[in-house]
């Protein structure tokens, strides 16, 4: 009999459900049944303060297609972890305390990077674990893809694809703002995808009068409108050589909502255009994962149940060149996979005239 723990931890995404599902059902099939599920609610909060449930596959099926958690989840940042609670109680030793309690084999942990961090944390301190890579942002070190990803890149996509009617219809320029605070492979992805003029991320700061210069070419040229997709973390080339301190300074202080409405302003001065925001915000994590993220996930799932049926902890699951592979947890906890201004979809998207305002 295995005792397999399991929980979802910080922002959600399409895929989590469909990702356990494998899971399960992999146990279910390689061990004959032979198996019990302890779902902790709410991410780590659950394995601190023992709120679990008993769960079987039943509970898994038919979860494929829905988004969102059957467990829950929220964030307890990594950086915390070692503080103690309002209570005084110490989260690590309790984490710890609740799965001995349960006499589990390990655990199973769905999450992005702070959750990764925490789940090598508890690989350090004895547990034995499984990370499987969750986030919308693909910036997840060590495997090509994170599940949510391409279901995000839809959603994002649809966006950019309903501003570009009404753009066209009033000639304006409509910025689109796509999650990523620190790295910008939806919002390059979508931009792409949905065919916005301009994209700008974070791993490229821009130029405002590039910016602008690339809406009058458009604008010289007849088109008409122009459409920026641009990442939440799209930081100016100025701000970008302030010191940590320095931004977190400015951005206290900061006179707009996201850094859209501040681009928003800036173009309308320096070109007179009539400019408009979109923010798709939270939609972009909502809704059903979309048939790469279905088959994705599966295969993940289904990846870590054999790892577990063979005892082998202490690894991420993830996808490389294809197939699914096993990645020791302590090489990748911690490391942030950015895009690369060099590589070659920045380059193709700049032979097709797409401006990144560098
Ligand atoms: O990490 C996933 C993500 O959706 C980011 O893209 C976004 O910047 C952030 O989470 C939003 O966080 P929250 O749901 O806490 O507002």
């Amino acid at each position: 009999m295995k005792r397999v723990g399991m929980l979802t931890s910080g922002g959600d995404c399409q895929a989590l459900n469909a990702t356990m599902r494998g899971v399960v059902k992999g146990l279910y099939n390689l061990l004959g049944g032979n198996v019990e599920i302890y779902g902790f609610e709410e991410g780590y909060k659950g394995l601190i303060y023992n709120e679990y449930r008993l769960l079987t596959g039943k509970d898994f099926s038919g979860i494929l297609t829905k988004g969102g958690t059957i467990l829950g989840s929220s964030r307890q940042p990594f950086k915390e972890m070692r503080n103690p609670d309002e209570n005084g109680m110490d989260k690590v030793a309790a984490m710890k305390n609740n799965y001995r309690r349960h006499e589990l084999d390990c655990l199973v942990i769905l999450g992005g990077n702070g959750t990764q961090k925490t789940a090598n944390l508890l690989r350090e301190e004895g547990l034995n674990i499984i990370h499987l890579p969750k986030t919308i942002d693909n910036d997840i070190w060590g495997t090509d893809m994170t599940f949510g990803f391409q279901s995000a890149v839809d959603i994002a996509t649809d966006c950019i694809d309903c501003i570009h009617t009404t753009a066209a219809s009033h000639g304006r320029v409509f910025i689109v703002e796509v999650m990523g605070h620190k790295v910008g492979w939806l919002p390059l992805h979508a931009g792409i995808a949905g065919g916005a003029d301009i994209v700008l991320i974070p791993e490229i700061p821009y130029d405002i009068d590039k910016v602008c210069e690339a809406i009058q070419k458009r604008t010289r040229a007849k088109k008409g409108f122009t459409i920026l997709a641009v990442a939440e973390g799209a930081i100016s080339k100025e701000d970008a050589k302030l010191s940590k301190k320095e931004y977190k300074a400015k951005m206290a202080n900061y006179a707009y909502p996201s850094v859209s409405y501040e681009l928003a302003e800036l173009i309308k001065q320096k070109t007179g255009a009539d400019v408009r925001v979109t923010v798709p915000g939270h939609t972009q994590r909502g809704g059903s994962p979309n048939a790469y993220d279905r088959v994705l996930s599966t295969r993940l799932g289904a990846k870590a149940a054999k790892l577990i049926v063979d005892g082998k902890y202490g690894y991420m699951v993830g996808i490389v060149n294809g197939e699914t592979c096993k990645v020791p947890l302590g090489e990748v906890a911690g490391k942030l996979k950015g895009v690369d201004p060099d590589a070659g979809i920045i380059k193709e998207a700049k032979m097709i005239g797409i401006s990144f305002g560098d």
